[in-house]
């Protein structure tokens, strides 16, 4: 194939959406063989690009060449034919089917009207064979951890002889053990002459597995060259556009006087957590660390009411506290900014002011009619706090990228201003200067008084946001530090449960 040209080529490609351009003028070469990282901030017009190039969306103008010649992607089948396909933000398989039903629907080899099962389950050995990519056949893919979901996704990409694969923010729901799995994956597709298209925030990562980064900005390619030739840093000042600001804001400890705003005593609930004693106070930043699975996430839901605790005790200002509904502790004050933002509480119908303050109508209702007006007013206003760009409050909330959806449940977390504000992982899947943004936010709301819990599994966060981290290993809290006391191998070598480490 290298001898006809570049994988891909698109060339002077424009798409707008309404008034907004996502792509401008975009030329761009990706050669046979190679994994092409494309990176930038939220909105750049990442996922457009790889949208055109799957089918998904057509061009305004333009061309997209494929092994030389040009080719119309009409439709995400016409794509395929072409030997292109995506695997998109969101992931698109059957739960309710299993890992072979999926990787083959729609082109199981048939007998009449019969499905020739043996020959599927050879089909599927065969691939799995060549591949290096293994998930177990006859399991429900809904039963299926996401990482492996994304494999079945990457098998049924290659059961369709995709000889080109988009893969957009695929790390950004794994694990730090799903993502090293999914990165051998890519190698060895590349080492079987598959075309990756990798999207992702996760630098380090695209460093390490790129041959090719292009950094797009503002709808329009930055510059294209190879990996080997940039740094976390050079990617950072081309995506911003701007020399690179410190990472975190500076650290506003609380007083000594502040009072706690929670505390938490031996609060266990059975498989999950167990004996977790802790306090948040006022204006302070407290990170739940440890690994995916060690019941961060757990106790963040006990507290909000989601799914509460068995037994022990919590105080929120010194009063008892045991939220059985997630409605008692949203009207005690908490506010809770929830895990994989994809799935959990976008109302996709409907507009960003809508999706911002919909669970409040209370706040922005008169006399039993919503103020429309009043509405458009909150929803601006946090719109702006905390940075959500967007063609008007009124607009879609599926129309804006996949960055700005997440600031838009950011932004609904603080329609009123809770007392203690729940995060977990607030800032996967946003680039880099929106995460500045984030970290911004959350200092000064802990300036103002509030309590602020975070759970948060980037090493390089929760030592540069922290005030305090309590680090969580099988369920257990395993070590507590104070920030600017610590460093980072005693972190994690508390997470694997290696103490030594002191509190
Ligand atoms: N269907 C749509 N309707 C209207 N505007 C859209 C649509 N899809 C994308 N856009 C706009 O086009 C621009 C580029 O979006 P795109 O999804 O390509 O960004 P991205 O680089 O993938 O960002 P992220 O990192 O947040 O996923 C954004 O301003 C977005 O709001
Ligand atoms: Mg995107």
């Amino acid at each position: 194939m290298s001898t006809e040209g570049p994988a891909v080529e698109f060339r002077d490609i424009t798409r707008t959406f309404g008034a907004t351009v996502a792509l401008n003028s975009v030329s761009l070469s990706i050669a046979a063989g190679e994994v092409h990282a494309l990176v930038g901030e939220n909105g750049a017009g990442k996922s457009t690009l790889g949208k055109l190039l799957a089918g998904i969306i057509p061009p305004d103008s333009g061309e997209i060449m494929l092994a030389g010649r040009p080719e119309v992607l009409g439709s995400p089948r016409q794509a395929l034919s072409a030997g292109v396909t995506m695997i998109a933000q969101e992931l698109s398989l059957v739960p309710e089917r299993s890992v072979l039903e999926n990787v083959f629907l729609g082109i199981e080899p048939h007998r009449g009207p019969w499905v020739r099962r043996r020959e599927l389950r050879d089909r599927f050995d065969a691939l799995v064979r060549q591949s290096g990519i293994s998930v177990p056949a006859n399991a429900l893919v809904g039963s299926l951890r996401i990482g492996e979901q994304q494999k079945v996704e990457i098998l049924r990409a290659l059961a369709r002889d995709a000889r080109v694969i988009v893969m957009d923010e695929p790390t950004a729901r794994l694990s730090l053990q799903e993502t090293a799995v999914l990165l051998e994956s890519v190698r060895t597709l590349r080492e079987r002459g598959t075309t990756i298209v990798f999207v992702s925030h996760f630098l380090e990562e695209v460093l390490q597995i790129a041959d090719t980064v292009t950094i797009m900005r503002d709808a329009r390619v930055v510059r294209s060259g190879p990996a080997a030739m940039e740094t976390k840093q050079s990617l950072i000042e081309a995506m911003t556009g701007r020399p690179l600001d410190a990472m975190f804001p500076p650290r506003v400890y609380p007083s000594s006087e502040a009072p706690d705003v929670l505390r938490v005593e031996s609060l266990s609930r059975a498989g999950h957590f167990a004996d977790v004693s802790f306090n948040v106070r006022a204006g302070e930043i407290v990170v739940l660390s440890g690994l995916v699975g060690s019941g961060r996430s757990e106790i963040l839901q006990a507290i909000y009411g989601a799914s509460p605790a068995d037994s022990g005790s919590m105080y929120l200002g010194g009063t008892p506290f045991d939220p059985k509904h997630v409605r008692n502790a949203i009207a005690n004050g908490l506010a809770l900014i929830p895990e994989s933002r994809k799935d959990l509480g976008l109302i996709l119908g409907a507009s960003v002011a809508d999706n911002i303050t919909l669970p409040y109508l209370a706040d922005v209702e008169r006399a039993g009619l919503i103020s429309w007006r009043r509405e458009a007013a909150v929803a601006r206003t946090r719109m702006t706090t905390v940075g959500v760009k967007a063609a008007s409050p009124q607009a879609p909330v599926t129309t804006l990228s996949g960055g700005n959806q997440q600031k838009v449940l950011f932004a609904r977390s603080l329609v009123r201003t809770p007392v203690l504000l729940l995060a977990d992982e607030p800032t996967r899947g946003v680039d880099v200067g929106a995460k500045r943004s984030i970290y911004d936010l959350i200092s000064d709301l802990a300036k103002e008084g509030m309590g602020v819990l975070v759970v948060s599994s980037e090493i390089e966060e929760v030592m540069g946001l922290a005030h305090r981290i309590v680090v969580m290993h099988q369920g257990r809290i395993a070590a507590q530090f104070n920030a600017q006391e610590t460093e980072e191998s005693a972190v994690i070598s508390a997470a694997f449960g290696k103490l030594g480490a002191a509190s």
